[in-house]
């Protein structure tokens, strides 16, 4: 479906993201340093990059399972409703988990699949977001780890889309449509 005619602002380099997610890396390392396995969940699809990058950052012993969970459609409004799309492959019961998020906006689709992922009994679940918009929350849920704080911008890039393009931009950019300039 066509959209509006818009550019792309850079918001956060590839420089700057990929230094935070050394740092987010070491921070993960030492929460779970003793695990003898950590299962790292990524939602698809806005985390396929975030996930890829932070597994190689990460020294521990890795599993890499996929959840997906739909609360947009090709448009910037949100919707309340979270569907799985997708459930994780591999069992979680017992075991240490990491669920890696792109961002959190309004929390409904962090704390529903949250709320899932512990009904399966995880020894440790926690969680790390690339990007948080604290101004758009509606329900209450904070990722334990954030890699960074934005303001009420739509944004693309570095895995993260605007109905299903600009995934594949190496850093986080800002929607900015041209008509609202004229
Ligand atoms: P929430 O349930 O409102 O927190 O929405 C989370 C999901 O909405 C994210 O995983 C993204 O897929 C999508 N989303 C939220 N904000 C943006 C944005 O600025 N650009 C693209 N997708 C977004």
């Amino acid at each position: 479906m066509p959209t509006r005619p818009y550019v792309i602002e850079e918001m956060i380099s590839a420089k700057t993201i990929a230094a935070r997610i050394e740092a987010l890396a070491k921070d993960i390392h030492d929460a779970f340093e003793d695990t003898d396995k950590l299962i790292v969940v990524g939602l698809l699809r806005g985390s396929f990059v975030f996930i890829a990058d932070m597994v190689r950052e990460l020294d521990l012993p890795v599993e890499v399972d996929f959840i997906e969970a739909s609360s947009y459609g090709n448009s910037t409004e949100s919707s309340r409703e979270v569907r799985i799309l997708k459930d994780l492959r591999g069992e979680i019961q017992g075991r240490d988990v990491l669920v890696v998020e792109d961002i959190v906006d309004t929390g409904y689709t962090l704390k529903h699949v949250v709320g899932l992922l512990n009904a399966k009994g995880p020894k440790r679940l926690k969680t790390v977001a690339l990007l948080d918009k604290p101004s758009r929350r509606e329900v209450d849920i904070k990722a334990d780890w954030t890699g960074f704080e934005i303001p009420d911008e739509f944004v693309v890039g570095y895995g993260i889309d605007f109905a299903q393009r600009n995934r594949n931009l190496p850093y986080i950019g800002a929607v900015r449509f041209l008509e609202d300039e004229a």
